[in-house]
């Protein structure tokens, strides 16, 4: 349940709620609601099921007028993707819209129900809208109302609040998702993130924990989870409000996949000058004990490369962990041990809980994000900019390569503080990591090529994608892309795995990727794939032209990678075929290459 908008302004307020829907997107394209109080203080709604401009058609037959409105883009938890289930949720004189989950819904849900309230829809949210209203009936202000029920929520949550017949109100409250309260001239704004109000303001205040916001157009007052005013920093942000357009290209991920030469290149520059690594204080890699990486989905196999070369180029040690997992594993922390959360987003609710965890336990946090304004970007003890720009296709490309660009920089410099490479083993490194842009761009010319190939991965029904070493998480990440984007059952394996167990799969129907860059796993790799010929499995071969002529007879197909033999910063080259596979299944199959079914750029829910 996932992106929330709030406005008291002094235009027609539903344009600018779906322009700012427009960037929360990311979060959930189930549904999309919006709210607003007329001249006359009517409450009204709009609901669809489906993309947002579902919504905005409906919007053009059937406008919403008033100055103050809230809205929603949902993806959905509890409760199908209906127009029921679609938020803002109306009970008596309370609109909310909500991100995150109540946990103890159905026991309050009860209660109310035992008040005579029946639930109009199978959501967590709608309760709390009943909470409001019912404590409203009994007196109490819509402050108090809010405060009472906010108190009574297990769970996570940011929701906004209007209210019938009071134009001039909207109130916000977080717990554990993030909220941000946007300051206009006369207008004020909230929204689950900085980008979501960037074409109204840039001056943000970031609500805590526990917050209770009360807007009205002169300004907000925040009460702080003890009940006591707080005074919150009002801070002047870059969230960047220019439109984003898909530059002549037929997807958006096909726009981002074109342009990683460009902020490859981008993030190496800021990071690298000549043969010196630029980084924030506070980075000395010989005072870390051990690193702990945490992620989701496609930036988890970013840190899962990166675990390979920081324990191979830095000798530093290595906890992996999926962030979903990993704090109910309670895994014992070394107290001068760091942490490094990678998220492109930042918003993602796993990965931010896994960094909260961890705060305290381990000497130092270090968040490797995309978004610079996002949670992880605030709450992390030191913030690492991955710089691939605004990212709109829901599988990622661009922010994948460019977290692995970040990532080597910073094995590059824990070799170099830990004692392991000298200056001139540092500069033959940078030499080789610099060398990635370029060799990206002439993969990129391989996209005609994956087209034909993708002919025959889109007749399939399962997938296999085998790598070694740090290649391995770029087989698990080829096979994540297909599946997010083609919906083709397709899955990695260690190269040397595949005789344990999937090998009985392999027949002459299941495609299977080889990823065989030419370094000393070359020959090993080789022979799992003429395992896989011997029984007719069909192989689609990766490796560079020496490779192919090497090893490339029998396969059903090959891909000649530009050559850069032995470079330990390959996933980033090899990620490129990756990503053009998945990308021209999914148009061969004719599947929603930007939005794929049931998933959201980020999950804002654990
Ligand atoms: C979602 C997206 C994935 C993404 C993951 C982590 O599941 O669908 O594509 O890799 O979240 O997102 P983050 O923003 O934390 O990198």
């Amino acid at each position: 349940m996932c992106g929330i908008i709030g406005i008291l302004g002094n235009h027609e307020v539903s344009p600018q709620l779906v322009e700012a829907l427009k960037r929360l997107e990311y979060r959930g394209y189930d549904s999309a609601g919006v709210a607003s109080i007329d001249a006359q203080g009517r409450l009204d709604r709009r609901r669809a099921v489906g993309k947002l401009v579902n919504l905005s058609d409906k919007l053009v037959h059937q406008p919403l007028a008033g100055h103050a409105g809230i809205g929603h883009t949902r993806w959905a938890t509890h409760g199908a993707a209906t127009e029921n289930n679609a938020h803002p949720h109306l009970r008596g004189p309370v609109a909310v819209v909500h991100n995150g989950i109540i946990e103890n819904f159905r026991e309050l849900r009860g209660e109310m129900v035992a008040t005579g309230l029946n639930p109009e829809s199978d959501t967590d949210t709608e309760v709390v809208a009943m909470l409001v209203a019912h404590y409203m009936a009994q007196g109490m202000s819509p402050a108090e109302s809010v405060r009472t029920t906010v108190a009574r929520l297990h769970g996570a949550f940011a929701l906004g609040f209007l209210f019938d017949g009071q134009p001039d109100l909207l109130i916000a409250a977080r717990k554990g998702s993030p909220l941000a309260v946007g300051h206009g001239e006369g207008e004020m704004f909230i929204g689950s993130d900085a980008i979501a109000l960037a074409p109204f303001t840039d001056r943000i205040t970031y609500l805590e924990d526990g917050d209770i916001a009360v807007l009205t157009r002169a300004g907000a007052q925040i009460i702080d989870a003890a009940g006591r005013p707080a005074l919150r920093e009002v801070a002047t942000i870059d969230a960047g409000s220019a439109a984003i357009d898909k530059a002549g290209h037929r997807h958006f991920m096909a726009k981002e996949i074109a342009e990683q030469p460009v902020v490859l290149g981008d993030a190496l520059n800021h990071y690298l000058q000549d043969d010196r690594i630029i980084l924030p204080e506070g980075l000395d890699f010989s005072q870390a004990s051990r690193l702990t990486l945490v992620a989701c989905g496609t930036a988890f196999y970013a840190a899962h490369v990166a675990k390979y070369w920081f324990e191979r180029l830095a000798g530093l040690p290595c906890d992996l962990d999926i962030a979903s997992e990993f704090r109910y594993r309670e895994p014992p922390l070394d107290p001068s041990g760091w942490a490094l959360c990678v998220s492109q987003s930042g918003e993602t609710a796993d990965t931010l809980a896994a960094l909260h965890h961890l705060r305290g336990k381990v000497a130092r946090t270090i968040g490797v994000v995309n978004v610079g304004t996002s949670a992880i970007a605030r709450d992390a003890d030191i913030a690492l900019p991955t710089l691939a720009g605004v990212e709109v296709g829901v599988a990622s490309s661009k922010a994948f390569t460019c977290q692995l660009a970040v990532l080597a920089v910073l094995a590059i410099k824990a070799a170099h503080d830990r004692g392991r490479i000298d200056d001139a083993g540092r500069a033959r490194l940078i030499a080789e990591l610099r060398a990635m842009p370029g060799l990206v761009n002439q993969a990129l010319g391989l996209a005609d090529e994956c087209q034909r190939l993708a002919a025959w991965l889109a007749e399939a029904q399962d997938v296999l994608y085998l790598g070694r070493g740090p290649l391995y998480p770029v087989a698990l990440e080829g096979a994540l892309k297909l599946k997010e984007l083609s919906y083709i059952h397709a899955e990695g394996y260690a190269s040397g795995e595949l005789k344990h167990g999937p090998i009985a799969l392999i027949d002459r129907n299941v495609p299977v990727v080889v990823l065989a860059p030419r370094d000393e796993l070359f020959d090993k790799t080789v022979s799992n794939m003429q395992e896989v010929m011997a029984r007719h499995g069909q192989v689609l071969l990766i490796s560079d032209a020496e490779g192919v002529r090497q090893a490339g007879e029998g396969c059903h197909g090959t891909l000649a990678l530009p050559a850069a033999s032995g470079s330990i910063f390959l996933p980033i080259l090899y990620a490129v075929p990756m990503q053009y596979l998945a990308y021209y299944t999914a148009v061969a199959k004719g599947t929603d290459v930007d939005q794929p079914r049931n998933l959201a750029k980020s999950v804002t829910v654990e």
